[in-house]
């Protein structure tokens, strides 16, 4: 991990939407794996987290990504629920983004849970694009496997594009009765103050090379403008969940969203009934393009620099709860940081 002082932060990339609308699929294309069908139900019940490394990221957009052109890491994704139980990890995924993909299947349009995760966009100020999944249900689509979403569309029969066309307009109608100016992504100039919406297929590919162009170039703007972000700072994260972990006992899953932390640092952790504090005794990190919920084999680390999802390893940590902080004390006081948790809490 790079934690050099000019070491731009990872990106954390939050997918909000719908249940079923295809969050943890287009994530699988990206990913190349199947995590989907590891989930009960195939109903995603908790906060995921893969990093998706930069030559990754270019490799699958093709020509529309020329890594050359950027200097960030990688893409940190989030996973969320769609399911409408699940409110609070939505919100969770949802503060911890830099900037959110929000999936809306294009023949389903908007939903409780679509409106919900704008909402939590909304408050938190962060931009985001709308990918417009499962374009290849559209009746009489003609499939063009990964392919950038343009020349797949414009290769349609006349019918087929004016029907897709007419469930975009009504996603982009949705957006302005939120009060989002909204566009074909390949119209939209300025990202920041226009919603762009992408036609993809988590199924056959189409529109993800444009999907993570959209989302490169968002983040590599957003990341500039808040350039004062510092991943050699104290670690800050948010626990995603508490797991027994064989030969380590019980450790936590967090996403660190900001600073640094190394092995052996004191911590303090959000418990049930006060604050822990503890060491850490190992960092372990889950493989590039692992799901952090279901990875097995972990690279135990020395450090590690934000965003990322890491398996914390320290002793007295049965108590720790999702949701709650983790953060490393570093040289300050230690009863300040206490009292920082106990106020997140
Ligand atoms: P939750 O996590 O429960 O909110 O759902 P999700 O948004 O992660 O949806 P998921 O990826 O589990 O997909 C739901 C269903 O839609 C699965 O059966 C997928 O195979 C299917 N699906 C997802 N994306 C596409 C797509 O682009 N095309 C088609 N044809 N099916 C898709
Ligand atoms: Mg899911």
């Amino acid at each position: 991990t790079d934690t050099s002082a000019d070491a731009l932060r990872t990106p954390i990339v939050a997918v909000l939407g719908h249940v079923d609308h295809g969050k943890t699929s287009l994530l699988d294309k990206i990913r190349g794996s199947a995590v989907i069908e590891g989930e009960a139900g195939a109903i995603t019940q908790h906060i995921g987290a893969t990093a998706v490394p930069l030559d990754v990221v270019s490799d699958m957009a093709g020509e529309l990504v020329d890594p050359d052109d950027f200097d960030l890491p990688g893409l940190l994704f989030i996973d969320t629920p769609g399911h409408h139980s699940f409110t609070t990890l939505r919100s969770r995924g949802g503060a911890l983004a830099d900037i959110a993909v929000l999936v809306v299947d294009v023949n389903d349009g908007f939903q409780p849970q679509t409106l919900e995760a704008i909402n939590i966009l909304q408050n938190t100020q962060t931009p985001f694009i709308v990918a417009a999944n499962k374009v290849d249900t559209v009746p009489g689509w003609n499939p063009n496997e990964d392919s950038p979403i343009k020349p797949s569309y414009d290769a349609q029969s006349d019918r087929v594009r004016g029907d897709v066309d007419d469930r975009l307009y009504s996603i982009i109608g949705e957006l302005s009765d939120q009060g989002f100016s909204a566009d074909m992504y390949w119209r939209v100039q300025d990202f920041q103050n226009n919603i762009g919406v992408v036609p993809v297929s988590a199924m056959t590919g189409e529109g993800v090379p444009d999907l993570l162009a959209v989302m490169m170039g968002l983040s590599q703007r957003y990341m500039k403008e808040e350039m004062a972000i510092d991943v050699d700072g104290p670690g800050v994260g948010t626990v995603l969940e508490v797991k027994e972990e064989r030969g380590f006992g019980t450790t936590v899953d967090i996403v660190l969203y900001d600073g640094t932390i190394h092995e052996d640092d004191t911590i303090v952790v959000g418990g049930e009934n006060k604050p822990i504090v503890t060491d850490v005794r190992a960092l372990l990190q889950p493989r590039p393009l692992a799901e952090i919920r279901t990875e097995s084999r972990f690279e135990q680390v020395d450090s590690v620099g934000a965003a990322a999802g890491i398996k914390v390893a320290a002793p007295d940590l049965d108590e720790a709860m999702a949701g709650a902080p983790i953060r490393v004390v570093g040289d300050r006081d230690l009863d300040a940081v206490i009292e920082e948790v106990r106020a997140e809490l």
